[in-house]
C-alpha cells in the first residue's frame, strides 16, 4: 500500500457532512421512519420483578382487544436455534434475571392499541429478593476468564486482554518506597443514551428477513441475528443508513431486534418496534460500575517504581461482561513493578455493554486521579510528573509505540492553558465567592484495526466512482471522512465519489466501535483504490476509465503491524473549575484538550468528536449516575428528567486541539482513532481541578455538591 502523503487532497479539509443537508431538512430516513405497507406495531412486556420465575401469563383480555394480532410470551414464542447467548435468547424460559427484561410482547394494528393491550396482560411471578449492590467485600467475585462478550476475540475482557497482569514484585516495591499512594476510586453505572432510541423495523419477504435498525455494525448484527434465529446469514439483511448516535449501545444487537423478528414471523406482517427512553435503561446495555484500588510507589527522583490497579466491576448474572478497566495501567507510565487485576461482581442487573471508551473511561479516572495525588506527594508539578514517567516502550509487552506524542500534548496543552501561571497550593485562587482551580489528566485509547473488511469500487457513467462497504455513520461524520479517503486514494475530486454504507448487502465491514472505524474501513477502501489504479495502469492506457470496471479488496485480517507496535491515541486534558464556596456547586469554566490522534481526516468532524467526548466526560464527572434501587433492582432515574446529562448551560469553553502527526503504522492514511479518546481523562482532569480549588479529593464519581460541603 502506498502512503497517503503522496496524494493528499481531500484528506485534511474541513468538509461539511455529505449527509448534513438531508439531516437538517428532515429527509434522512431513520429506521423507524421507513415507509412500509400495512405495518403492525410491537409493544413489549417487561418483568416487574428483578429475579425469579414467571408462574403464569394470561393474555386473554389483551387478545380480545380489537386490533390485537398476537400476545407473545415464553409460553408460545418460537424456539431459537442458538439460545446460548442468554441476552439475545429472548422469551426462551420462565426465568427472570433482571427487572425490565423482556418477558413478552403485544403486536397490534396501532402502537396505541399494542401499548394499551400490553397493560391488560396478567403475569404472575415467584420472586426472590434482588442482589444489585456492588461492594468490594462480596464473596462471589470472579475472574472474567469465561465472561468475554460474544463477538470479540475470545479473550477474557471485552477487548480480548487477559484479566490479570504481573510484572516484577509490586508488594516489595511498595514496602521499599519513600512515597506511596493507596486509594480507592469508584465510578457509578452510566447509560449510553443516544438521541435516537433503539429501533427494529422488520419485514419478511420471499424468505428473506430485512431488519431496519439503528446499528453501529450491520455485518455483525446480521451474523448474530441470523445465528440466533437459525437462518442462513444470506437470508438476513440488516439496513441502517442513518444512526442517531450509539455510544457503543448499538454495536451489539440487543434483544429488541430478535423480539421484533419473532413477532413478524408470527403475524406475517411488517413489524415496527422502537424502545421508549425508559425501556432503554433496562435493555440496551450501560457502562458497569467499578471500584478500583490503585497503589503507586515512587522514588525520591519522582519516578514511579510500582503501579497496582485492582478492579472490581459490576456484571450481570445473566451474562458475564467485563470492561478492560485496568488495562490503561499496563501502558501509560514507566514502572518496573506492576500488577493489574479484574474481578467481576455478578448481580441481578441488566447486561452491561460497551459505552464510549469502555474500560479506559473508568480506569483513567482512577489512574489519573492517583497520578495527581502522587505528583502532590512528590512535590512535583503534575505535568512534569507525567512527563518524567513517560515509558520508552510499552511497559508490559516491550513493543515500541507506533507513535506516542503524549509529552508534546502535555507541553503544548499546558502552554495553551496558561499552566505556568498556576500556584500549585490548593485554595490559592479565589474569585469572589468562587474557588477556582485547574487540573490536568492524560487520555489514551487503543487505535485498533478490525479484521473482516471488504470494499468494492465500481466505475460508473461519467467516470464517477461508487464505493461500497457496510460501514456505519453514527452521526460522527464517517460517511464524509470515508468519501475524502476514497477521493484521495483514487486521485479524484470528492464530487466524483459516491459512498454507500449502512447495509449488510454491501461488502462486509467491522463495527463502528473501539474507535476503529476509519482505521478499518479506510484501509479497505484505500486497498481497493490501489488495486483499481493498478488494474487501470495494467489494462487500460486510455485517460478515460472504463465504465463498469469493478474491484474488490478483502482484508480478512487486522493490522499486521500490530504485532510489532503498540498503537494508541493519546491526549492531555486541562480543566478549570469554579466552585461556589457556600453551596459546593461545581462549574467547569474551561476544558482544553491537546490530542495525538495521527492524521486528522476531517478537522470539522474530528473536532466535533473530540469536544463531544470531552463534554460527555464532563457529564460523567459531574452529573450522570444511574441509581439502582436495592429493593426492586431497577434504575430509578430512568429518563432525562432525572438522569442528568450535561446541557448547554453546563458547558462553557471546550476546546480540542491536535498535533496532526501522522502515524506511520496504523493505516495508509496515518490516522489514529479519535471517537473515544476525548472522553478519557476528562473526569480526572476535573476531579484534580476540584482538588486544586478546594483541597478536597473526590474519589467517587459523580462529583456532586454534597461531597464538597
Ligand atoms: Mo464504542 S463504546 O466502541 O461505540
Amino acid at each position: 500500500m502506498s502512503d497517503v502523503t503522496a496524494r493528499p487532497r481531500a484528506v485534511g479539509l474541513p468538509m461539511d457532512r455529505i449527509d448534513g443537508e438531508q439531516k437538517v431538512t428532515g429527509t434522512a430516513t431513520y429506521a423507524y421512519e421507513w415507509p412500509l405497507d400495512q405495518p403492525v406495531y410491537l409493544y413489549p412486556l417487561q418483568s416487574t420483578i428483578a429475579v425469579g420465575r414467571i408462574t403464569g401469563v394470561d393474555g386473554a383480555l389483551a387478545e380480545a382487544e380489537p386490533g390485537v394480532l398476537a400476545v407473545l410470551s415464553h409460553l408460545n414464542a418460537p424456539t431459537l436455534t442458538r439460545p446460548d447467548d442468554p441476552e439475545l435468547a429472548v422469551l426462551q424460559s420462565d426465568e427472570v434475571a433482571w427487572r425490565g427484561q423482556f418477558i413478552g410482547a403485544v403486536v397490534a394494528e396501532s402502537l396505541e392499541t399494542a401499548r394499551r393491550a400490553a397493560g391488560l396482560v396478567r403475569v404472575d411471578y415467584e420472586s426472590r429478593p434482588p442482589d444489585v449492590m456492588l461492594r468490594a467485600d462480596r464473596d462471589d467475585l470472579y475472574s472474567p476468564v469465561h465472561a468475554a462478550a460474544f463477538g470479540t476475540g475470545g479473550g477474557e475482557l471485552q477487548d480480548g486482554s487477559p484479566a490479570d497482569s504481573v510484572l516484577g514484585d509490586v508488594e516489595t516495591a511498595l514496602a521499599a518506597s519513600p512515597t506511596m499512594v493507596d486509594a480507592t476510586y469508584s465510578t457509578p453505572m452510566y447509560h449510553n443514551n443516544p438521541m435516537e432510541p433503539h429501533t427494529a423495523v422488520v419485514t419478511w419477504s420471499d424468505g428473506e428477513l430485512v431488519v431496519r435498525c439503528s446499528s453501529q455494525g450491520v455485518s455483525m448484527s446480521r451474523a448474530l441475528i441470523s445465528g440466533v434465529l437459525g437462518l442462513e446469514p444470506a437470508r438476513v439483511r440488516v439496513v441502517s443508513p442513518h444512526v442517531g448516535g450509539g455510544f457503543g449501545s448499538k454495536v451489539y444487537p440487543h434483544t429488541y431486534a430478535v423480539l421484533a423478528a419473532m413477532a413478524a414471523r408470527i403475524v406475517r406482517r411488517p413489524v415496527k418496534f422502537t424502545l421508549t427512553r425508559q425501556q432503554m435503561f433496562a435493555l440496551v446495555g450501560y457502562r458497569p460500575a467499578t471500584i478500583q484500588r490503585i497503589r503507586l510507589a515512587a522514588g525520591r527522583d519522582g519516578r514511579l517504581t510500582a503501579i497496582a490497579h485492582d478492579v472490581i466491576e459490576q456484571t450481570a448474572k445473566a451474562k458475564g461482561y467485563a470492561d478492560q478497566v485496568g488495562v490503561c495501567s499496563r501502558m501509560m507510565y514507566a514502572a518496573p513493578h506492576r500488577r493489574t487485576t479484574h474481578r467481576l461482581a455478578p448481580l441481578d442487573v441488566p447486561v452491561p455493554t460497551i459505552m464510549r471508551a469502555p474500560g479506559e473511561a473508568q480506569g483513567m479516572f482512577a489512574l489519573e486521579s492517583a497520578l495527581d495525588e502522587m505528583a502532590i506527594a512528590c512535590g512535583l508539578d503534575p505535568v512534569e510528573f507525567r512527563i518524567r514517567n513517560e515509558p520508552e516502550v510499552h511497559p508490559e509487552s516491550g513493543l515500541p509505540f507506533s507513535s506516542r506524542h503524549l509529552t508534546d500534548c502535555l507541553r503544548e496543552g499546558a502552554r495553551r492553558a496558561g499552566w505556568d501561571r498556576r500556584d500549585p497550593a490548593p485554595r490559592s485562587w479565589r474569585d469572589g465567592r468562587w474557588l477556582v482551580g485547574t487540573g490536568v489528566a492524560c487520555s489514551t485509547y487503543p487505535s485498533a484495526r478490525f479484521p473482516g473488511n471488504a470494499a468494492t469500487i465500481r466505475i460508473g457513467p461519467d467516470g464517477r466512482y461508487t464505493v461500497r462497504i457496510a460501514a456505519a455513520d453514527l452521526g460522527t461524520g464517517t460517511w464524509t471522512a470515508l468519501t475524502q479517503i476514497a477521493a484521495d486514494a483514487l486521485s479524484v475530486p470528492v464530487g466524483q465519489v459516491e459512498m454507500r454504507i449502512g447495509d449488510s448487502a454491501l461488502p462486509t465491514a467491522s463495527v463502528a466501535g473501539a474507535s476503529a472505524g476509519i482505521n478499518s474501513w479506510g484501509t479497505a477502501i484505500w486497498e481497493a483504490a490501489d488495486r483499481l489504479r493498478a488494474r487501470l495502469r495494467a489494462e487500460h492506457d486510455s485517460i478515460a476509465p472504463p465504465e463498469g470496471l469493478e474491484v474488490t479488496a478483502e482484508l480478512p485480517g487486522g493490522n499486521p503491524e500490530a504485532e510489532r507496535y503498540a498503537m494508541h491515541s493519546f491526549g492531555a486534558q486541562f480543566a478549570e473549575v469554579r466552585i461556589d464556596e457556600d453551596t459546593g456547586e461545581v462549574r467547569v469554566a474551561r476544558l482544553l484538550g491537546m490530542f495525538d490522534v495521527g492524521r486528522v481526516i476531517n478537522p470539522k468532524t474530528a473536532r466535533s468528536q473530540l469536544i463531544g467526548g470531552m463534554t460527555q466526560g464532563m457529564s460523567m464527572a459531574l452529573f450522570e449516575h444511574s441509581v439502582l434501587d436495592p429493593r426492586f433492582g431497577h434504575v430509578v432515574n430512568h429518563d432525562f428528567a432525572q438522569y442528568h446529562i450535561a446541557s448547554h448551560s453546563d458547558v462553557h469553553a471546550v476546546e480540542a486541539h491536535w498535533l496532526d502527526q501522522p502515524d506511520p503504522f496504523t493505516n495508509p492514511m496515518g490516522a489514529k482513532g479519535l471517537g473515544e479518546v476525548g472522553i478519557v481523562g476528562t473526569a480526572a482532569a476535573i476531579a484534580n481541578a476540584v482538588h486544586h480549588a478546594t483541597g478536597v479529593r473526590i474519589r467517587e464519581l459523580p462529583i456532586t455538591l454534597d461531597k464538597l460541603v
